[in-house]
């Protein structure tokens, strides 16, 4: 694997010049690690089918698992639609608002496109990301690039080049390092029909930010949510962005979640559990009013102001520290998850917490 660091800040022909290494092995099959603005992708040649399946084989992803492709420009759409294919009103309106940024369309694929980007079906998933470098890289590219989130299928997807580095440094031909990712949970992935839009994966752009910007309903994936005061039922098909330890996370009243974490960390006689090396991750102030301060690295204390985004920036970084420091339990302060970013965090807490998610 080569690594390649670089500054998002550079001025663009900067970009373009320290990127044209990584950006040639990616139009010549290489598998290429690069950063969003949401979470690092590992990008192959999307009109390349041998670099596609390369993807699949090094995430260990189900081969049933369509990819998102990114472009860098507007007029790249061509690349990947039908000839001739008109966008639609609704989907116009939504690359006006959206794009550049963490927005995935679902839209018809055109025939250049690599049958295992999108197997079995006739759509694909389409963003344009707006961090600089992922944007130059594909310019310098010169075709769409096919990227899934740089982790092992069932890990947290990475947030800096270090956890890529940790998953598949074995795997690819280039590593782009351009620090830490902004938003730190995946794109919406959004499906417009004639009478709506339907979210499929809620991430980035919120349900009330996509409704602003449409006049028809914007509905969630009935198949999304199932939080309510009892903890879900754990199963097989929530072992997505599973850390090792058990995560546990409540939200609501914020005694009661006081008190259920207090109650977690405590045996019958009210001293802690030595079988148990807990993690934490809450707001900062909370933390300090209750002093439920753990010994670094164990302790993710965020800040209070913007705490739904400061979790999600975090959620996957502090997952795979507390893993290194093999704590056995994770205990999150959760949002409200019908609320904006609060949505995309709950999702990929309920599948790492495989149900163990209270309301308090
Ligand atoms: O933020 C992101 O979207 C990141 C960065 C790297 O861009 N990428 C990412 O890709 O999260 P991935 O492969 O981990 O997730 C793609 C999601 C999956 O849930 C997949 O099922 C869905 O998008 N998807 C892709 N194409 C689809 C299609 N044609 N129809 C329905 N769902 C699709
Ligand atoms: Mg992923």
């Amino acid at each position: 694997m080569q690594h390649c660091l670089i500054k998002s800040s550079e001025k663009r022909d900067v970009l373009l010049n320290r990127l044209a290494a990584p950006a040639r092995s990616l139009r010549e099959g290489g598998l290429v690690a690069f950063p969003t603005e949401t979470v690092y992708g590992l990008g192959a040649n999307a009109f390349d089918e041998a670099a596609v399946r390369r993807i699949f084989a090094a995430k260990r992803r189900p081969v049933d698992n369509p990819l998102i492709v990114h472009i860098a420009r507007v007029e790249q759409l061509e690349w990947i639609l039908p000839r001739g294919m008109r966008i639609g009103e609704i989907e116009r309106r939504l690359i006006d608002a959206f794009w550049p940024g963490p927005l995935t369309l679902i839209m018809p694929a055109g025939h250049r496109i690599a049958p295992s980007v999108h197997p079995g079906r006739d759509s694909v998933g389409i963003r344009m990301p707006s961090q600089p470098i992922a944007r130059a890289l594909i310019e310098q590219a010169g075709v769409p690039v096919a990227a899934p989130s740089a982790n092992v299928s069932g890990k947290p997807s990475p947030t800096d080049a270090q956890a890529v580095a940790d998953d598949l440094e074995d795997e690819i031909d280039w590593l782009v390092d351009g620090g830490v990712t902004d938003v730190g949970v995946e794109s919406t992935v959004l499906l417009v029909e004639d009478e709506r839009a339907i979210i499929l994966r809620p991430g980035g752009i919120t349900q009330e930010m996509l409704s602003s910007a449409v006049d028809i309903p914007v509905v969630f994936d009935a198949h999304l949510f199932d939080l309510g005061s009892a903890p879900l039922a754990p199963g097989m098909k929530y072992r997505h962005y599973a850390p090792n330890a058990n995560v546990h996370v409540w939200w609501g009243d914020e005694d009661g979640i006081y008190a259920a974490m207090r109650e977690f960390l405590s045996g019958d006689d009210g001293r802690p559990l030595p079988s148990l090396r807990p993690a934490i991750i809450a707001p900062q102030d909370f933390l300090s009013r209750y002093e439920l301060h753990l010994p670094e690295p164990c302790l993710g204390a965020l800040s209070p102001d913007g705490y739904d985004a400061a979790l999600a920036r975090s959620l996957y970084q502090l997952l795979r520290e507390f893993d290194r420091a093999q704590a056995t339990d994770v205990l999150v302060y959760g949002v409200n998850p019908a609320h904006g970013i609060g949505t995309a965090v709950m999702n990929r807490l309920q599948k790492a917490a495989e149900g163990r998610v209270m309301m308090v």
